[in-house]
């Protein structure tokens, strides 16, 4: 081990046998926690080149359970966010996509710091279950050939430790350390074709588009050598996505797209997105006609089907998202305009994820609890006029005091213009 942080301090190439035997012995408890977080240290100042990057996600990959798809029909395709506010795609396209002839079956995340988590919104839904075993997973999915469940510990065993380590010593931040925990998981999970979303702004990990940029590439790079059909598209995330922030109201929201209801820009991102998926799983000749397939899955109502077999199969109860009987916060008060005709210019996605945090709609530590029922409905997105007494958003909260203090947050976090304003793209790039 001794060796192995030294040549990341002179910033030599590792090699293949080095890095297979640091990852057999992380995961076999050799390591002591301070020489790998000595080794995180160096890695983060001096980082890996792309083939050891590659090497690394691969032994990562191999270090726990991984899952075999192959009883299940073709297309396995995977969709994965970086991470981001009011970030519920995953809710609305595992449905609209398996609705499209993609086998979807996926482990996703809890929520730490400022972006939400997938597992924590489905989590909201009265008795669904997430907490399946890699082998009971795929079998859950035989009928439906969709399925999601949190990461199990079993799976890229060695980024569960690495990750645990980077998160308390400000080693998270670096591209391939970031690189190969995220692929390794992607191709644990057994899908052959991943469509990534990488976020960039105030709400997300990258904060500016070079960076974001770059982090995708690398992603594409590394997921093509280890043999995944992948391609990454970069996001906007410096507005909150969509017009709620909370576990159990991007539900609804996400079942609003399902549902065919007009959902703005996250609905956009989702076809975007969607379409994207389809193209590169095979299931779309373009991504137009990707885009295409997914309307058409939602306004036949085949995608709020799917929706409804994937709950009924986890145990959910489909009947309370679509009649909003979610756990509801017992305070609700509602922000109206005042101050004559203004335009929504920014609102920014990092403030409105830590007041949400701040209500107990996500975790500071990874041991804290959240609460489903609080967070913040947005009435306006960026570029909607406002006149006096439009209603702005309302707060979901657990006290009075609470709801207060996450008004006047928010109230700081809406920027207002006087002229109509230019409205950021949506999708940067795709790669
Ligand atoms: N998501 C992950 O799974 N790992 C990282 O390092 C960053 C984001």
């Amino acid at each position: 081990m001794l060796d192995f942080i030294a040549a990341r301090r002179d910033r030599r190439e590792h090699g293949a046998q080095a890095i297979h035997a640091f990852v057999g012995q992380l995961v076999g408890g050799a390591i002591p926690d301070y020489q790998t977080a000595a080794w995180l240290m160096a890695a983060v100042l001096n980082p890996l080149n792309e083939n050891d990057t590659a090497i690394l996600t691969q032994a990562m990959a191999s270090s726990g359970v991984t899952l075999d798809l192959s009883e299940l029909p073709k297309p396995w395709l995977d969709k994965h966010s970086t991470g981001g506010v009011g970030d519920k795609t995953t809710i609305a396209l595992v449905p609209a996509l398996a609705a499209c002839g993609a086998t979807m079956v996926k482990m996703s995340g809890r929520g730490l710091g400022i972006t939400g988590g997938t597992i924590d919104k489905l989590a909201s839904i009265p008795g669904m279950r997430l907490d399946f075993d890699p082998d009971d997973l795929v079998e859950l999915a035989a009928d439906t050939h969709l399925a999601v469940a949190g990461a199990n510990r079993s799976i890229a065993a060695a980024d569960k430790i690495l990750y645990e380590l980077r998160d308390a010593t400000g080693t998270v931040s670096c591209i391939p350390l970031i690189v190969s925990s995220i692929l390794s998981k992607k191709i644990a999970g057994g899908a052959k074709h991943v469509m990534l979303d990488v976020k960039v702004g105030s709400g997300a990990f990258m904060t500016n588009l070079v960076e974001a940029r770059e982090l995708a590439g690398w992603l594409v790079r590394t997921g093509r050598k280890a043999g995944l059909n992948i391609r990454a598209a970069v996001t906007d995330m410096s507005c909150p996505l969509g017009r709620t922030v909370g576990n159990a109201l991007e539900v609804y929201e996400a079942f609003d797209f399902l549902s065919g209801k007009p959902t703005g820009r996250f609905g956009e991102l989702c076809i975007e997105l969607g379409g994207q998926a389809l193209d590169l799983a095979g299931l779309a000749h373009s991504p137009r006609h990707g885009r295409e397939r997914l309307r058409e899955a939602v306004s036949s109502g085949q995608a709020l089907r799917k929706a409804g077999e994937w709950l009924d199969t986890q145990g959910g109860s489909f009947e309370a998202v679509l009649n909003r009987e979610l756990p509801a916060a017992p305070v609700q008060i509602e922000w109206r305009h005042k101050g004559g005709r203004k335009f929504v210019e920014s609102i920014d996605a990092g403030e409105v994820g830590a007041l949400v945090v701040a209500l107990g709609g996500g975790r500071r530590k990874k041991e804290d609890e959240i609460d489903p029922s609080v967070g913040v409905e947005f009435m306006v997105e960026q570029g909607s006029p406002l006149s006096d007494g439009d209603p702005v958003a309302r707060v979901h909260a657990r006290s009075e005091e609470e709801a207060a203090e996450a008004l006047e947050r928010l109230q700081a976090a809406v920027g207002l213009a006087d002229k109509p304003v230019r409205i950021s793209p949506l999708v940067f790039d795709v790669l």
